[in-house]
């Protein structure tokens, strides 16, 4: 009786010790915001996020080694970059503009006009694989990649740490898998909106953006309807579509989807000029104008709206050191 009571302490010992080996990721989010959700297969964890952010920072994830998500995706821009497209490898012309990353865990339609996007460990090969356009271009290289990522010692160890028991796991959807938990910890909840210090200039716009409807596509507290059980609910087609790109018709086959893009989020919107799916939209003001009923608001009603944008600013998001280049590699300073 003794022994099995001592086996049963062991027993709950081992369960507390598993429970610090492996402790669930906590995320630095103000009242009333919960975590997001995270796949029953993609467990976070430290060890998870930190491979994620390194694979997120690593040009060698593509063809020719120039390419890492992070070229388009800058931290200090929000996770986005000033170009209207940017090449992917070998200039490979690119086609729509990088999208912002913060709070991209809270959402279920991905991208600008493919509903099926739906989940962050699916889209991670988009850019890795994808050849319309061609982005880091390793389709067809993935034993490639394999190879590169074996040869570091460390990337052995960080896969190892990030994937315990999977023997093996040096391969793309588990660099998919990492990359994804990282981009769970990109929230962005910090803004002057959020600590309820707003300009004069700021509130006024707030006004302008309730009463010109803005809120009912780039919805609560996301900015965006994208987080909705429906993706499908999160297109919009804001002006008359262009022959350019036929947005989410391009998927649906439907012709009353053309022109329709996902809402974008308006958080850190400030930083993350040019805008629209094309980057035809060099300032704040011309992007809102270009909503079909939007172009009545006059001069100073936007000057107002876009100091309320601006208050959607997170700087504790785009500095913050955890989310950026890493400055170490297994313990050791780069
Ligand atoms: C060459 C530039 C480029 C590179 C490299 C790139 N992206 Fe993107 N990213 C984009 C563009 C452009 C879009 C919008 C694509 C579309 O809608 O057609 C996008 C969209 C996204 C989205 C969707 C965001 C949202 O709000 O729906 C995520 C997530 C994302 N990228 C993550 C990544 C990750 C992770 C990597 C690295 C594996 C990466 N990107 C590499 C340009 C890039
Ligand atoms: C019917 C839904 C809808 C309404 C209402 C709406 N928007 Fe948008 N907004 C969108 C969509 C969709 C896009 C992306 C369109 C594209 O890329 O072609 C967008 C793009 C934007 C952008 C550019 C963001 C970026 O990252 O490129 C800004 C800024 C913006 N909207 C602000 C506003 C403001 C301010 C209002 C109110 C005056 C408003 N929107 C009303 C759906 C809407």
């Amino acid at each position: 009786m003794r022994r099995f009571a001592a086996s049963l302490t062991l027993a709950a010992a081992a369960l507390v010790l598993a429970a610090f080996a492996q402790p669930q990721w906590r995320w630095d989010l103000p009242p009333g915001v919960a975590p997001p959700a995270v796949p029953a297969d993609n467990p976070m964890s430290a060890a998870k996020v930190e491979l994620g952010r390194r694979l997120f920072y690593d040009g060698d994830l593509s063809a020719d080694g120039t390419v890492g998500c992070f070229n388009c995706h800058g931290q200090h821009r929000g996770f986005t970059e000033s170009n209207a497209v940017h090449p992917g490898v070998k200039g490979a012309p690119g086609r729509r503009n990088a999208m912002m990353l913060g709070n991209v865990a809270y959402l279920s339609a991905l991208t600008w006009a493919d509903p099926t996007q739906r989940t962050l460990e699916t889209q991670v090969l988009t850019p890795l694989m994808g050849e319309h356009p061609v982005e880091m271009g390793m389709k067809g290289q993935e034993a490639e990649l394999v190879r590169r990522l074996s040869a570091d010692a460390c990337y052995r160890r960080q896969f190892a740490e990030a994937f315990p028991g999977e023997a093996g796991a040096i391969d793309p959807p588990h660099v998919a898998k990492a990359i994804a938990a990282f981009e769970r910890t990109l929230v962005s909840f910090g803004s002057d909106y959020d600590k309820g210090v707003l300009s004069e200039a700021a509130k006024r716009g707030q006004g302008v953006f309730a009463k010109a409807g803005c809120a009912t596509c780039h919805a609560g507290r996301l900015f965006t309807d994208a987080d909705a059980a429906d993706p499908l609910t999160a297109f919009h087609r804001i002006e008359p579509a262009d022959a350019a790109d036929p947005g989410l018709s391009e998927i649906t086959g439907k012709a009353q989807d053309t022109g329709r893009f996902r809402t974008p989020s308006l958080r850190n919107v400030a930083l993350s000029s040019p805008y629209l799916h094309d980057g035809s939209a060099r300032t704040l003001a011309d992007a809102i104008r270009r909503h079909e009923g939007a172009s009545d608001i006059g001069d100073a009603q936007m000057a107002d709206l876009t100091a309320f944008l601006g208050a959607l600013t997170d700087q504790g998001f785009v500095t913050d050191p955890k989310l950026g280049l890493p400055k170490t590699r297994c313990g050791k300073p780069l």
